[in-house]
């Protein structure tokens, strides 16, 4: 099991995270992600998969007093469990996980399996996005599985927001970007060379 230590201690949790080595984002990752919500304080979070990161932006807006997180999951077990955590660690007024289950979407006429479009009406709708952290679907499940986040969520997004791809290093991801990037050609593009790499968007 990695250690998640300094992070437990920097956002004063008194139980360790329920961390799995295998799916669990890495601790230095969730070191970004906390540092820029406890800075910048976002209202409106988002993230694509649930779990550990989950609770890490749930304890952040608990310690800012302000912002939600909306986690979008696809696995019905995961929406359990990730609930339970959050209740577990007394962090659901600050986090809701949506389930959403994947479902097909043509985008650049290429087909992609992305979190269902019609639970985001569960996303507060008057105040848009300032803080999108992507780490799922899985890779695996296709090629360039993370791509759609930025053109479906795009008019949900604020005029100035951040956005947190994980895995950055890896071929797919590395592609998405430069596919984002020229698409939406306003975003600066900052990548974090950690252990597996970060793509911060910001505009
Ligand atoms: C990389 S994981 C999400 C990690 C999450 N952001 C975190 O930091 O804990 C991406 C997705 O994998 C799925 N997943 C999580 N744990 C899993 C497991 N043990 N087996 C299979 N799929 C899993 C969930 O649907 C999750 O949304």
């Amino acid at each position: 099991m990695p250690g998640y230590n300094s992070l437990e201690k920097k956002l004063g949790f008194l139980k360790p995270l329920p961390v799995d080595e295998n799916w669990s984002a890495a601790e230095d990752f969730l070191q970004l992600i906390s540092d820029f919500c406890l800075q910048e304080k976002p209202r409106v979070i988002v993230e694509c998969s649930s779990g550990v990161s989950s609770l890490v932006l749930a304890r952040c807006c608990q310690l800012n007093r302000q912002g939600h997180v909306y986690s979008l999951e696809n696995g019905s077990r995961f929406v359990k469990q990730s609930e339970q955590q959050l209740s577990a660690y007394s962090l659901n007024d600050y986090c809701d996980v949506i389930f959403s289950p994947l479902t097909g979407i043509v985008l650049n006429a290429e087909n992609y399996q992305w979190y269902d479009i019609n639970t985001f009406s569960e996303i507060e709708t008057e105040s848009r996005i300032d803080m999108l952290v992507i780490d799922g679907p899985p890779g695996f499940l296709q090629k360039n599985s993370r791509y759609p986040a930025l053109p479906v969520l795009m008019t949900r997004l604020a005029d100035s927001c951040s956005i947190f791809l994980d895995d950055a290093g890896r071929d797919d991801e590395k592609n998405i970007v430069e596919y984002w990037l020229r698409q939406f050609p306003e975003f600066q593009l900052t990548y974090i060379d950690n252990e597996r790499g970060c793509s911060i968007l910001k505009r």
